[in-house]
């Protein structure tokens, strides 16, 4: 089993404000639904409501503290034990928001980091930093801005350094 985190973050590690996003990047959109695509995505309660309904053509597992939170299309669980113990062998997304990526930052094996090379003063929610001691950027593609994607942007990936 691979457990994977994908993001994308501002130069501070910003990445949202008031339950939405602060960007809108169709280039980065992409990028998200190609790798995530038929696999599972794992997100909180916040994000869930964000987007507004589950995640097509994916297995989608929401996280919340509330027993009485229902919603269709999606698994819902109360806790990390709880989702560690619905996954399968193939490779599965922690998507967000900033509560539920600190609780899998530990147990993830690998993370997809979009940088968004801006900043945004504005942002309410923010990624964990990332230990570079523990952590290597194994790949990285940049990406021009352009009239529909108004940001520079890096598609980065990093693993665990060995020890
Ligand atoms: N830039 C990106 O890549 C990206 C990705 C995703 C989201 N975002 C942004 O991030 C923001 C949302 O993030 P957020 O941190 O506010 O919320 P979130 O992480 O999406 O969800 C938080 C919710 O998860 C549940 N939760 C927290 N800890 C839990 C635990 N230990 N066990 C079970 N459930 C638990 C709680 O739900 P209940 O309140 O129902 O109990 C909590 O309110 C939005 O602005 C969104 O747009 C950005």
């Amino acid at each position: 089993m691979i457990l994977s985190i994908i993001s994308a973050i501002g130069k501070n590690n910003e990445l949202g404000k008031k339950n939405t996003l602060l960007w809108n990047l169709p280039v980065d959109m992409k990028h998200f639904r190609d790798l995530t695509r038929s696999h599972t995505v794992i997100m909180g309660q916040k994000t869930f409501a964000s987007i507004g309904h589950p995640l097509p053509n994916r297995r989608n597992i929401v996280l919340t503290l509330d027993d009485s939170f229902r919603a269709e299309g999606v698994e819902i669980v109360h806790s990390v034990e709880e989702v560690m113990k619905l996954l399968g062998d193939e490779e599965n997304f922690v998507i967000g928001g900033g509560q539920i990526y600190k609780l899998f930052i530990e147990k993830a094996d690998k993370f997809y980091i979009t940088h968004v090379n801006a900043e945004f003063p504005e942002a309410d929610t923010f990624f964990p930093v990332i230990d570079k001691a523990k952590w290597q950027k194994t790949k990285s593609e940049k990406y021009g801005k352009n009239e529909l994607n108004k940001y520079d942007l890096e598609f980065a990936e990093y693993t665990k350094r060995a020890f």
